[in-house]
């Protein structure tokens, strides 16, 4: 299953409206096939992994991030089908899913076709692997991630505005893996005149997954190469875009924060301090501070050269 997740990493970002899903095909403990959900979401991981097993996957066992799919359409097969037929004879899955056309019925066909079927195995991880298919099922809106790069008192800019650069190479590289692991990305239209950023990714290899440049103004309408949205909640809107990255500025985060649309908070801290510089937050709509508490748990720290990264997630229960 851990190799499973990891393919799925690959189509993070570039599956909508498709969950990112892996699957690992195991025969005699070696592994035969192996498949990830392609670009705009066909084929399949299971699909894929099949093609590469092929007369191999008799007898074998799949280990799959998702429950397979129990519904055909014009764009493939049902990939509980593929796995019958093709002698697969055990399914061990991470997560059940929670498409009305799916939900269930994928491991129930499986089950009825004599497979073994094994359930929630590691399903932690795979929830966060697909957090953005997951969110846009449970909330209809796509999972938003947060970043800020802070100095150490909490300012993402000089008085001026000037924030090039708050960190160092090698927080810049990761915040730009994370671009890479997103189907878009908003600014608020401060930042875009501020900085004029391109953000594209700038890593050897990964040029090409440049996600969608979404611009947050309720002023301005039509930008060339831009999505414009009116208000945070259009976020919904876009479509193919189950994760988005927020990259500010202030206004902009504290405008997501405080209409509690930030599943996951991305810190990076520069240990700099700047002093009379502009506060990462304004108001977020908080009155009472006990409110403040038991919104975030930390699931990922790290040292990226000189600075640190902390990584939180939204406490929440619906999702
Ligand atoms: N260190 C970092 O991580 C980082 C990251 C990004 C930016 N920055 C810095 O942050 C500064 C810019 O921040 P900022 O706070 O001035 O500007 P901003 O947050 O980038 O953009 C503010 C604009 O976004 C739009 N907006 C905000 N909330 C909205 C809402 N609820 N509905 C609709 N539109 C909304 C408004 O545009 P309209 O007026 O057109 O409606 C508003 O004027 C720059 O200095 C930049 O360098 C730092």
């Amino acid at each position: 299953m851990g190799a499973a997740l990891a393919l799925a990493e690959r189509g993070r970002g570039r599956t909508a409206p498709n969950p990112n899903v892996g699957c690992v095909i195991v025969r005699e403990d070696r592994v035969v096939g192996r498949g990830w959900t392609q670009v705009g979401g066909r084929p399949h991981a299971e699909a894929m992994a099949l093609a590469e097993a092929g007369a191999k996957a008799r007898g074998a066992t799949a280990c799959v991030t998702l429950e397979p799919c129990a519904h055909r359409s014009p764009r493939g097969p049902a990939c509980s089908d593929l796995l019958i037929e093709a002698g697969i004879t055990r399914v061990v899955a991470a997560l059940g899913d929670p498409d009305a056309r799916t939900a269930g019925q994928g491991f129930t066909r499986l089950e009825a076709a004599g497979i073994a079927v094994t359930r929630g195995v590691r399903a932690n991880e795979a929830r966060r692997s697909m957090a953005g298919f997951l969110t846009r099922q449970a909330l209809g809106r796509p999972h938003v991630t947060l970043k800020l790069a802070t100095s150490l008192d909490g300012c993402i800019a000089m008085a001026d505005g000037s924030s090039r650069w708050i960190t160092g190479p090698q927080a810049r590289m990761h915040a730009h893996l994370e671009r890479s692991r997103h189907d878009a990305i908003l600014v608020g239209r401060g930042t875009y005149e501020v900085d004029a950023p391109r953000l594209d990714v700038r890593l050897p290899g990964l040029e090409a997954r440049g996600p969608m440049r979404v611009l947050l103004s309720s002023t301005v309408q039509d930008v060339p190469g831009w999505t414009v949205i009116a208000a945070p909640h259009d976020i919904a809107m876009p479509p193919r875009v189950d994760h988005i990255l927020v990259e500010g500025g202030a206004a902009v985060a504290s405008a997501f924060l405080a209409a509690d649309l930030v599943d996951r908070l991305l810190f990076y801290r520069a240990p700099i301090l700047i002093g009379g510089g502009n506060p990462a937050l304004r108001d977020i709509g908080l009155t009472d501070l006990s409110a403040a508490h038991g919104r975030w748990a930390i699931v990922d720290a790290r040292q990226l050269g000189m600075d640190r990264l902390e990584v939180y997630e939204r406490e929440r229960n619906e999702a």
